[in-house]
């Protein structure tokens, strides 16, 4: 397949986006390795350029067009580069009518629900001259048994559901990832059993949505169920899961959550606005008080549970007062960490044509005092766990430091700290003594 077989040939991946991005990228890097490539992080030695693109937000759209005029020259360079773009913006049609007339130079163009014809398109390209485009718009079966290159062996993704029904009104996903469908639970448990037998130690068990896993298989078994049975294989030790959705997140979760010992004690459930006027008109399909109620509830039955969140602001028709209950609720809830967001319009969605669209000036201060309420409180939750030993998942050798480790905390907090390099790969205890606003410092009790 390669076109020339005299050489080693290379490939880079470029991913944007979110976890299931990632593991899809992690999908795609393994197929190129069965098929003899090595990946390389040098754009100018590779042969192949993947772009896994994400529509979440106009900036990451925006990135990848500037990365493009980059790869135009590298391809005016070396006319043998194969460019292919994938992901979430091919499944817009405009995105892709764009790179027809305006980066014709791309050689490949497919999207989220048939990355598993890449091979095949990669073969047909090689065999033809410019642009080939393939796009499904509809989610076909789930595509089982595709290798997977792990990037990171004692920590794994795993795919137990793909899509989304909610229909929030600012978000694109439902109409690029398409309708929810769920992976059956053999399959989920296989895949987790064969990671179990390479070492790796902890899953995380992806899907837009995991509070709905198990709604549209034949034989309907829920997400509470569904960790119970991934809870007994040997070898795994902590597991975790995102993303969660309040409307959907159960009592009967909070109990597996609390009872299983696998369960890391953290859990990220998106908010998006502390104010009932803007959650409605988000159609999140629950109010700040059925939220808080929710948090109240599984803090008294995880007292330790860390928790985290996504808050979006400046969304259309966000009032001083309506920002004033998200800050609120922040204070509330005292959040371990979150990921904020200006409100971005995504053409197709309903938010995109609402009134009182808020100007960026106002966002971006509504932001900052959000960020630095967030921080703050971040920083706080953390002092509470110096002077204590935490088990860590040591992930590598910290990139700030090569004489300290890196790892995480079950809570998923990052912590920097002195070790040997033996480690590495296992779950050590660790002292912290230290806490700063995004990680802690500490010392190995080994
Ligand atoms: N603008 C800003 N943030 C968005 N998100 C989704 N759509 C938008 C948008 N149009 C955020 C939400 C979601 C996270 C993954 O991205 O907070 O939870
Ligand atoms: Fe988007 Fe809402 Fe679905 Fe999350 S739950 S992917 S925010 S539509």
């Amino acid at each position: 397949m390669n076109k020339n077989l005299n050489k080693q040939m290379y490939y880079n991946v470029q991913t944007f986006g979110c976890q299931m991005n990632f593991h899809d990228s992690e999908k795609l890097s393994a197929m190129l390795q069965s098929l003899g490539y090595v990946e390389t992080e040098k754009k100018a030695e590779s042969d192949i350029i993947i772009i896994n693109t994400c529509c979440v937000r106009e900036n990451a759209e925006l990135k990848v067009y500037g990365n493009l005029g980059e790869l135009k020259r590298m391809k005016q360079k070396n006319p043998n580069l194969i460019l292919a773009i994938c992901g979430c913006m091919m499944q817009q049609k405009h995105v892709v009518e764009k790179i027809k007339k305006s980066y014709p130079f791309v050689d490949i163009v497919f999207g989220t629900h048939n990355l598993h014809r890449f091979p095949e398109l990669l073969n047909n390209s090689y065999q033809m001259e410019g642009l080939l485009v393939e796009v499904w718009d509809q989610e076909n079966d789930i595509p089982e048994n595709l290798p997977v290159e792990r990037k990171y062996s004692a920590k794994a993704f795993v795919n137990i559901m793909y899509g989304c029904n909610n229909f929030c009104s600012y978000c694109i996903v439902p109409y690029t990832r398409g309708r929810e469908r769920s992976r059956e639970p053999d399959k989920i448990y296989d895949e987790v059993q064969k990671l179990a037998q390479n070492g790796t130690l902890e899953i995380t068990l992806l899907g837009q949505n995991v509070n709905s896993y198990g709604k549209t298989l034949q034989k309907p078994i829920d997400f509470s169920d569904l960790l119970k049975v991934i809870n007994d294989i040997p070898g795994i030790e902590r597991i975790r899961f995102m993303t969660s959705h309040p409307a959907d997140f159960s009592e009967k979760l909070m109990d597996t959550i609390a009872t299983l010992d696998k369960v890391s004690p953290h859990i990220h459930l998106p908010v998006q606005a502390g104010s009932n006027a803007i959650l409605s008109k988000m159609n999140r399909k629950y109010s700040r008080e059925d939220y808080l109620k929710k948090i109240n509830m599984l803090k008294s039955k995880t007292p330790n549970i860390a928790i985290s969140t996504d808050i979006i602001v400046g969304f259309p028709g966000e009032t001083e007062k309506d920002f004033d209950d998200t800050l609120e609720l922040v204070r509330q809830v005292e959040y371990d960490s979150a990921f904020t967001f200006l409100y971005s319009i995504r053409t197709g969605t309903p938010a995109a044509t609402m009134e009182n669209q808020i100007p960026d000036n106002i966002k971006m201060e509504r932001f900052n005092r959000l960020v630095k309420l967030i921080n703050e409180i971040g920083y706080k939750k953390n002092m509470h766990l110096v002077g204590k030993v935490v088990p860590v998942l040591v992930e590598g050798v910290s990139k700030n430091n090569p004489n300290r480790l890196t790892g995480r905390t079950d809570t998923h907090k990052l912590v920097n700290f002195e070790g040997p390099p033996s480690c590495v790969g296992s779950i050590v205890p660790v002292r912290i003594n230290e806490a700063k606003t995004f990680s802690l410092l500490g010392t190995s009790e080994l």
